[in-house]
């Protein structure tokens, strides 16, 4: 039978039966097409939801279950699962005629959406009027029975702290309180699989990482996150919160849509044993130091720190005692402390307000400032030399181009993504660190 411009020939009826479901493309669109009982099924291959390719998912009795988020949609109808029957993809009529399997592309059903209520998170961030707002973030790990002192609960209580007596609103979210999922790695599905708000959000009510996505971006001006620190690394909660908010940064690649702008994000830790503080950012050591010097406490925070106990030690050594029957003064007159200077790059009114903080903070910014300076630099020459190596690369992937078009519609991805993520496998490898090394096989397999 000829091919007409309703009936189109998408396949061997003998291929097409060997598996339950199979994404095929015909006349350059792409169908799913099921095979169950002896009879072919063929609906779209778009899912409904967010364009999951059905075809790549899984027959579940008669429905094909989408492979992103687990949508489901009748093998021949098209119609969604009981209950959901509006959500519908179109479906064709199939026939197989000498062995072949055709479907009447004019007499398609037509694909119909049920009106779902947009999730609350999903409103565009607005900033309603008010004081500065400031989120804390507790991500230590703890039994709630058996409550225990945490030294970056204490730091953050005493940022946020500090932070209303300076006439902000403030607001304290314990992760350890929440109940949240983890995340569930749909960005290693596709791309834009991983959605906002974050898929498991949006498909089940109980999970509480909705509060955090509340605050970070909706709610909050500036966030203070706060961790222990342990074998080296921050808390296990502070990993699985960093994971779910994944899809606040995907926004941007895949819709770009900004939806954390103009806000600050802070990080707090201590180590170990939870008492002196190691602050990884400079405004949180500055609103430590002030607060805790606000409290008037001691023996925890900045005043036990070694740089604060290093100057505090000079300015108050007591003069030296001249040997006796020595007629010359009794104590050498205390040498100046000279004044510590600023960042240079930083603004006049910072410059100024540095001016006011006491001598251990500044030190304490300068030193991390110039760590942050040193570190900058670095990684702008890693940029500048990615960027020189790269040239040849490119001039290799050039012919396989037409090969990366075709492929971003089934994987997700434009071209240039993948070609920036093969640019990044090759220079991990060249790079020789075994962290990286380890980390190629992951990277190529996204
Ligand atoms: S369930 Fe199909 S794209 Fe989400």
């Amino acid at each position: 039978m000829p091919e007409t411009e309703d009936w189109i020939d998408i396949g061997a009826a003998v291929e097409l039966s060997k598996q339950p479901l199979q994404q095929v493309r015909a006349g350059n669109r792409d169908f799913a097409v099921s095979f169950k009982d002896g009879q072919f099924g063929v609906i779209a291959n778009g899912c409904n939801h967010v364009g999951g390719p059905l075809g790549g998912g899984r027959l579940d009795g008669e429905y094909v279950t989408c492979p992103w988020h687990g949508w489901k949609f009748q093998r021949c109808t098209g119609l969604g699962e009981p209950g959901f029957e509006e959500d519908a993809v179109p479906s064709y009529p199939v026939k197989v005629e000498r062995s072949r399997v055709w479907i009447n592309l004019a007499a398609a059903t037509r694909r119909s959406r049920k009106p779902h209520d947009p999730h609350p998170l999903a409103r565009e961030p607005r900033r309603e009027p008010g004081p500065l707002r400031v989120a804390g973030i507790s991500t230590t790990v703890m039994d709630l029975n058996l409550p225990r002192f945490s030294g970056s609960d204490h730091l953050l209580e005493c940022a946020l702290k500090s932070a209303a007596e300076h006439g902000a609103e403030t607001k304290l979210i314990r992760l350890n309180e929440l109940k949240f999922r983890p995340c569930e790695g749909y960005y290693s599905k596709s791309a834009r699989a991983c959605t906002w708000p974050c898929s498991i959000t949006e498909m089940d009510k109980a999970d509480e990482m909705d509060r955090v996505y509340e605050a970070f971006v909706h709610w909050a001006d500036a966030v203070i996150v706060a961790s222990p620190i342990r074998w080296g690394a921050a808390s296990s909660l502070y990993f699985k919160m960093a994971e779910r908010l994944n899809c606040v940064q995907n926004a941007v690649t895949i819709n770009n849509r900004v939806l954390k702008q103009q806000k600050k994000v802070d990080m707090t830790d201590t180590p170990d044993a939870g008492v002196l503080p190691a602050a990884t950012d400079l405004d949180s050591i500055i609103t430590r130091a002030l607060a805790e010097r606000g409290d008037g406490e001691s023996g925890t925070g900045a005043k036990n720190s070694p740089a604060a106990t290093a100057s505090d030690a000079s300015a108050s050594e007591p003069a030296q005692v001249a040997p006796s029957g020595d007629p010359s003064p009794a104590a050498e007159p205390a040498s100046p402390m000279q004044p510590i200077e600023p960042p240079a790059r930083w603004t006049p009114d910072k410059k100024a307000a540095f001016a006011t903080w006491p001598r251990d903070v500044q030190e304490t910014v300068v030193a991390r400032n110039g760590e942050l300076e040193a570190d900058y630099t670095r990684k702008t020459q890693e940029a500048a030399d990615l960027r020189r190596t790269a040239e040849p690369l490119l001039k290799a992937i050039k012919p396989f181009e037409a090969y990366l078009n075709e492929l971003a519609p089934i994987i997700g991805q434009t071209p240039d993504t993948m070609i920036a993520s093969l640019l990044g496998v090759e220079y991990q490898l060249r790079k020789g660190d075994p962290h990286s090394y380890s980390l190629c096989p992951f990277n190529v397999s996204q």
